[in-house]
């Protein structure tokens, strides 16, 4: 978000200076106040190393509490080793592979590792990169897609490329679509169908249709797409109508939840069809924010106009990016987790939060007043929504109301077709433990108590300004 300097979220404070209790590292707390710095311009001068840190520190306290965020997908717990290795890394630049050249091979490591991971038919020649995220890695998988279609029908400029995807794909593939000029061609939900199926998806590709975006799992409820579906409707396709539709798998989520505890689903390189597939390092890759990559199923999957070969280390260590200086920590933690947990870790630890969302999702949907969207035995994810005779307070409320006791969970409606849905998403995460789980269906039960005391005919409803 562009952010105009006038505009405080806080405007009562915006103009009032820092101003330290005389306690705070002071060396003679009997002065009182060492400082008066200015928040919105440059002080005349430096301030005290521990004073700034102190005061810095002391402003964040009013951050909600990482922990209690169950609206976020992102890591927010990481062994301290890990975080010993993220500050040694921190001012590695990641761009500067011949300077940090065992941090570039940390990163090659990561990119086999997946590769073999999520089945490319020869791991040696999967093509990938670390990215900020996925949203990063998503640009970059649909410049490929976009790149490819051009080659295939040359340069007439009638032609307009169009991606195919279901209405609950993140927002990042509505940027992707706005900043390259493709048309989105969004499949909407239809009664209890929350995601793209296969007979949508076939029906909406064309000539011009770069790829169909595919996703494991949705943000909004946690529920895989069926891929190895929508990649025998699209080879159905091909054969009747003689369109070649490469498949773009968003595995924000579900590339680090299928390899380990649904080992039997076919939604990866296995399938021929699938061109590329990106995940986020930082989601149930188990790292803190940001890193994502983003793998091409081989050479020919990932045009090489787009690509700037840098040789430094004399082999081939592509670099398709965005952005270009960032720093090699979330690389190296990365790599950290993959070799400190290997695959039973990293089952164990993906079982354990699906274990909590399902034990979750159960003991919410017995409570009467809610129906459950999904189950979290996908994504460690689920979604819930109040059932039709519920008309005094609504989810908005009961988001609110759990933000009373510290817990964020976001209430959303769904979009098109189904925007009357409203629902709660619960993330389950590493970190959240079946300890805090309890807890937090006591304060949920806390919270409908407190809703169903409340004089029938005074609706109580809570703010929405959830994005996806
Ligand atoms: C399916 C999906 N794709 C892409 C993204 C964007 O990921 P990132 O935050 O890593 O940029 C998300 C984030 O929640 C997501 O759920």
């Amino acid at each position: 978000m562009p952010l105009h300097a006038g505009q405080s979220t806080q405007p009562e404070h915006r103009d009032q200076p820092h101003d330290a209790n005389p306690f705070f590292g002071m060396a003679n707390p009997a002065q009182g106040s060492a400082i008066s710095t200015p928040k919105n311009a440059l002080a005349d001068g430096p301030v005290e190393a521990d004073v700034a840190y102190q005061l810095i520190r002391d402003e964040l306290l009013l951050d909600g509490s990482a922990r209690l965020n169950l609206a976020t997908f992102v890591t927010t717990w990481m062994e301290p080793q890990a975080g010993r290795l993220m500050a040694d890394c921190v001012d590695k630049n990641m761009i500067d592979k011949d300077e940090y050249p065992q941090t570039a091979e940390l990163e090659r490591r990561c990119v086999a590792i997946l590769a073999d991971l999520w089945h490319a038919p020869d791991a040696g020649s999967a093509t990938g990169c670390s990215t900020t995220g996925s949203s990063e890695a998503c640009m970059l998988g649909g410049m490929a897609l976009k790149r490819r279609w051009r080659a295939r029908v040359g340069d007439d400029p009638a032609r307009k490329p169009n991606l195919v995807m279901g209405a609950n794909v993140q927002v990042c593939w509505e940027k992707f679509c706005r900043y390259w000029d493709v048309e989105p061609r969004v499949v909407p939900m239809d009664g209890d169908r929350f995601h793209l199926d296969a007979a949508s998806a076939a029906a909406a590709v064309d000539e011009d249709t770069i790829g169909v975006v595919a996703i494991l799992g949705s943000t909004f409820d946690g529920s895989y797409e069926p891929i190895a579906e929508i990649a025998a409707a699209l080879d159905e396709v091909q054969r009747t109508r003689g369109i070649d539709v490469p498949i773009h798998v968003d595995g924000a989520s579900g590339g680090m939840i299928a390899p380990f505890l649904d080992e039997e689903l076919v939604w990866d390189f296995r399938l021929p069809r699938v061109a590329s597939i990106n995940t986020s390092g930082h989601k149930y890759g188990l790292v803190y924010p940001g890193v994502g990559w983003v793998l091409w199923r081989d050479a020919d999957a990932l045009p090489a106009d787009l690509i700037f070969n840098v040789n430094y280390l004399g082999g081939q260590m592509p670099t398709f990016a965005l952005n270009f200086s960032r720093p090699g920590s979330e690389v190296v933690a990365q790599y950290y987790t993959f070799f400190r947990l290997g695959r039973s870790g990293y089952r164990a630890v993906q079982q354990a939060s699906r274990d909590v969302a399902m034990f979750l999702a159960d003991e919410i949907e017995r409570l009467g007043p809610f129906s459950l969207i999904s189950r979290g035995d996908q994504l460690p994810v689920f979604a819930f929504t109040t059932r039709p005779d519920i008309t005094g307070w609504d989810v908005f409320a009961v988001s609110r109301l759990l933000r009373e006791r510290g817990w964020q969970v976001p209430a959303y409606t769904f979009p098109e077709n189904r925007q009357d849905l409203a629902v709660l998403r619960v993330v389950c995460r590493n970190g959240f433990s079946h300890d805090l789980a309890e807890m937090f269906l006591a304060d949920l039960k806390a919270a409908l108590a407190e809703l169903q005391s409340v004089t029938p005919g005074a609706p109580i409803s809570g703010p929405s300004g959830f994005r996806h």
